[in-house]
């Protein structure tokens, strides 16, 4: 997500906080600020694009300061713009903030605080907070920085890590922490604040990781720490010894597995804000009314990669709850095979990073068409999420591994609340019946984890079947479709032959490649199709092929119809292309490093495909 930094010390506030900043460059951003005291006064410093932009603007006039807080945006409400980069300031210029996450009700903050006298000069959630930090320091909190900040953090809903520069407190900082990391390093005299340790790591090795709902009045070397209800506490500071490298990463190896791990919390985010306390699914940001979402008869999905997959599962899950007609089409082949498009239809255009040429293509073709278009994107102010009548994004937050995972992930929760929100619209569904399958979604995240903490005995598979050379995906229905995408990884990282086929198709063709030189992955989570997967995969084992059974715990797998198992969690059927995906890039993972693959940059393969 974006990056926060602080400094406070007697080096140049500028040149530390800038230099922490580029240390975050890595996770990508749209824009960047810094805000200091200067002889006690306020001064903000912003710009859109990168760090060293930033750096020429404070080149131009240059400041001999202390102590500063400083920020990299990744766009999430409103568009990467000056106005709307960090840090965001006070009606009056004399406080300002930089924050990371989602603040949920920032729409009636704002309306409140707008009707209290204060001037919103941003589209972002996160002015609220200066506006709401001044109203507590002119109100209740009488002065006193840190009181307002406790008073400010208890009415804001969601995920933040703040940091705050104020006039009335001209020798420390502020910082608050709610699901979204924040670390303070400890120096000798001077203290940094960051949201990920590398920033801080050239300067400190002693660094404090602080918990949900701590609080720190940061001053140069000493910090106090508290909880929300403003109660002392203890957190110790640890020793970091990674180095830079491999601290960018969080100290995982790969970015890859670092964004595996990520899947949770980035599924989390992507629901967050999205589900009413009633179930229903809140679409105000898709900024369509409804009725001009009803007009919509038929959906057309255009994608390219890892995105086409995701399309193929909410084809099926889309007409399945809403059921409406949905075409899946690779974006390279839509504009050029004259598609059928009418007035009662929507394209949605899924994609990572939004600059792919050929989904880009096929959008503005839809729009050259007339028909109502919507973006799936990953990266808000990108040229499709900007092109596009209306987005929808998934806030996976940066990926930085050429491969995708988990921003798939968060296509996936993205496509699924549409399917809802569609479904209640056309009536296809009542609440009750959008409420069920949201109380569902909301507990993937958890769900996750359980794989996740228990990833030994797919890792252990992934180093033993390191050495083959032949895999197969094969599954029906949603598991026909998650296939797809399990078998892309894993031709992507390990350079393996990988298929994946509808386990129906298999006589067709398939099975006379079926030798004891094949391992099969048989994905049978599907209630209602798990007895025909099963014979398929008898089908398979009888020409010898080894075959890895993936079903839900509980499921009773006859021994013989399988040489090993992989259970996932018991769940509703909708929710197993969440959870046999993150086995699968796990298996990817592993066998891929035994091998000791490029996982990160795979040979041949780029990030973001901005040419036909
Ligand atoms: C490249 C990437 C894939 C990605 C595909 C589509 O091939 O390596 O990971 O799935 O592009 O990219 P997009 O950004 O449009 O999702």
């Amino acid at each position: 997500m974006c990056g926060i930094v602080g400094y406070l010390g007697p080096r140049s506030a500028t040149g530390v906080l800038l230099d922490e900043l580029s240390r975050l460059e890595y996770r990508g951003y749209d824009s960047a600020g810094l805000a200091v005291l200067d002889r006690g006064r306020l001064r903000v410093v912003k710009t859109v694009g990168k760090v060293r932009a930033l750096a020429a603007l404070v080149e131009r006039d240059p400041l001999d300061v202390h102590l500063g807080i400083g920020h990299t945006r990744w766009a999430t409400h409103g568009r990467p713009s000056t106005p709307n980069a960090h840090p965001h300031v006070s009606t009056a210029g004399d406080l300002a903030v930089v924050h990371n996450g989602i603040i949920e009700n920032h729409a009636e903050l704002r309306a409140r605080l707008t009707a209290g006298g204060a001037v919103f000069v941003s589209e972002t959630d996160t002015e609220v907070i200066a506006h709401l930090l001044a109203a507590k320091l002119a109100g209740p909190a009488a002065g006193d920085v840190g009181r307002a900040l406790l008073l400010a953090a208890a009415e804001l809903r969601g995920a933040f890590a703040v940091a705050v520069v104020a006039e009335a407190a001209p020798d420390c900082l502020y910082v608050v922490r709610q699901q979204s990391p924040l670390v303070i390093g400890l120096g000798e005299g001077e203290t940094f604040i960051a949201s990920d340790i590398p920033a801080v790591l050239p300067y400190t090795r002693s660094v404090i990781v602080l918990e949900d709902g701590d609080v720190a009045c940061v001053r140069a070397g000493s910090v106090m720490l508290s909880n929300l209800a403003g109660e002392s506490v203890e957190r110790p500071a640890r020793h970091i010894d990674w180095d830079i490298h491999a601290a960018e990463k969080g100290g995982y190896e790969h970015f890859m597995l670092k964004e595996i791990e990520e899947i949770p919390a980035a599924v989390a985010q992507t629901l967050r804000g999205r589900i009413d306390p009633a179930g229903q699914v809140v679409a105000a940001e898709l900024g369509l009314s409804d009725e001009r979402l009803r007009a919509v008869r038929r959906l057309s999905i255009v994608a390219c990669g890892t995105s086409y997959y995701a399309a193929m599962v909410g084809k099926a899950v889309i007409e399945k709850l809403a059921r409406l007609p949905v075409e899946v089409d690779l974006a390279s082949e839509f504009r050029y095979r004259s598609p059928i498009l009418s007035d009662d239809q929507m394209v949605i255009a899924v994609s990572q990073s939004g600059e792919t040429a050929d989904t880009l293509a096929a959008l503005r073709e839809a729009k050259r068409r007339g028909v109502l278009t919507l973006g799936v994107v990953n990266v808000i102010g990108s040229s499709l999420s900007r092109e596009a009548d209306a987005n929808w994004p998934t806030w996976a937050g940066p990926e930085i591994c050429v491969a995708s995972t988990k921003a798939y992930v968060t296509q996936l929760v993205a496509l699924y609340l549409l399917a809802l929100h569609l479904a209640r619209l056309n009536g296809a569904l009542d609440d009750a019946g959008v409420a069920e399958v949201t109380t569902a979604l909301s507990t993937v995240p958890a769900l996750l984890e359980q794989i996740l903490a228990e990833r030994e005995q797919i890792a252990d598979m992934g180093r033993r079947y390191a050495h083959w050379e032949h895999f197969f995906y094969l599954g029906r229905g949603l598991d026909a479709a998650s296939s797809l995408e399990c078998a892309l990884k894993l031709k992507e990282i390990s350079y393996k032959r990988a298929e994946a086929y509808a386990a129906g198709e298999l006589k067709h063709g398939p099975l006379a490649l079926m030798t004891p030189e094949v391992l099969v992955f048989g994905l049978a989570t599907q209630r209602e199709l798990v007895d025909k997967t099963l014979s398929n995969l008898q089908e398979v084992a009888a020409r010898g092929a080894r075959v890895i059974g993936v079903v839900r715990a509980g499921d009773n797998v006859v021994t013989g119809q399988v040489d090993e198992v992989i259970r996932v969690p018991d769940a509703d059927d909708l929710l197993m292309p969440f959870l046999t995906v993150v086995p699968a890039y796990l298996f990817t993972y592993y066998l891929s490093a035994a091998l000791g693959r490029e996982i990160d940059q795979p040979r041949n393969l780029a990030k973001s495909v901005t040419v036909e």
